[in-house]
């Protein structure tokens, strides 16, 4: 037996590891526990490395190939996504745009595998991943994908620092999340000091302004550290001056740790501020 089987791992986990989907469990949970996060380099912008020619040519992050994807309701079927050709590239922020309905939540959550297309594919770091059990799928989610919502989702009866911690909590189990708590407790505070939250660790949802509340949803979404990061309207709720401080955070994320992320947005000031656009319309991707 491997030593992955011997922590239980499932064979596509062992797979997924192997094409660097997973990190290797030894080393994720010292990279959990271990040296915290230097929070001293999210002061200054640091210097934007040109891409070299090789660099420009890369394989997508997270792709889909014809994506068909329909609702039904009774009797009638709601064709959404006919066919949607995807690519996010590694490093980059890619934006999402269309009007209200278009199909862009339907995609993100597609991707994100937190529904099943009727057909086409998705891959994510050369690994199709759009046949997984629910148990894989959960696996996956929790361990290389943080997602931001429109409406926060956050749970109204825990504080800001213990929302931060749920993705933790829920991945490690309580048991293992429990012996190395300092740990995590420290790497959730030094992630809410990030995104300029340290005031607020024990205040509830309820007890938050929109923009607070999106904060502690990205300090929650980085806290496992994702390879990507799927935000659906990140600042759709909220005023402009506190949904452009929200895109800075999400642009500093991407320029100083390389963070991918894809972003849906309706508001084509915040999609422009992606490195890449792409418009969804009829259910497909609209060619530019
Ligand atoms: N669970 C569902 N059952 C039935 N129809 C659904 C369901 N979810 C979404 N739809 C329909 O699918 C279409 C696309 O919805 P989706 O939420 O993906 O749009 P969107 O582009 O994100 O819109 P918005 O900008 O308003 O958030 C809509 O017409 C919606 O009514
Ligand atoms: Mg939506």
């Amino acid at each position: 037996m491997s030593n992955a089987e011997s922590q239980g791992m499932s064979a596509l986990e062992i797979r997924l590891q192997r094409e660097s989907v997973l990190p290797d469990h030894e080393a994720r949970r010292k990279e959990l526990t271990g040296p915290h996060i230097n929070t001293a380099k999210f002061a200054q912008p640091a210097a934007v490395a040109k891409p070299t020619p090789s660099e420009k040519k890369k394989k997508p992050l997270l792709e889909t190939r014809a994506l068909h994807k329909s609702y039904r309701k009774g009797r009638l079927t709601i064709p959404v996504l006919r066919g949607v050709d995807f690519a996010a590239e590694e490093g980059k922020i890619t934006s999402i745009i269309g009007q209200s309905g278009s199909g862009k939540s339907t995609l993100l959550h597609l991707m994100g595998t937190l529904d099943t297309p009727d057909d086409g594919e998705i891959h994510f770091a050369n690994t199709r991943i759009d046949r997984l059990s629910s148990r894989q799928r959960d696996s996956l989610r929790s361990r290389a994908f943080g997602m931001i919502f429109q409406f926060y989702h956050l749970l109204p009866e825990l504080s800001t620092l213990e929302n931060v911690l749920t993705p933790i909590m829920i991945s490690h189990g309580m048991w293992r999340y429990w012996s190395a708590r300092k740990q995590f407790r420290k790497r959730a505070e030094e992630l809410l000091e990030m995104v300029g939250l340290s005031h607020r660790t024990t205040h509830k949802p309820r007890e938050l302004s929109g923009g607070e509340m999106q904060r502690t949803a990205i300090a929650r979404a980085l806290i496992a550290q994702p390879r990507i990061l799927l935000a659906d309207e990140p600042t759709g709720n909220l005023d402009e001056k506190t949904g452009g401080e929200i895109m800075e955070i999400l642009k500093r994320l991407n320029r100083e740790q390389n963070l991918t992320i894809v972003m849906v947005t309706h508001d084509s000031s915040i999609a422009a501020q992606g490195h890449d656009i792409i418009r969804l319309t009829g259910g497909r991707v609209e060619k530019q």
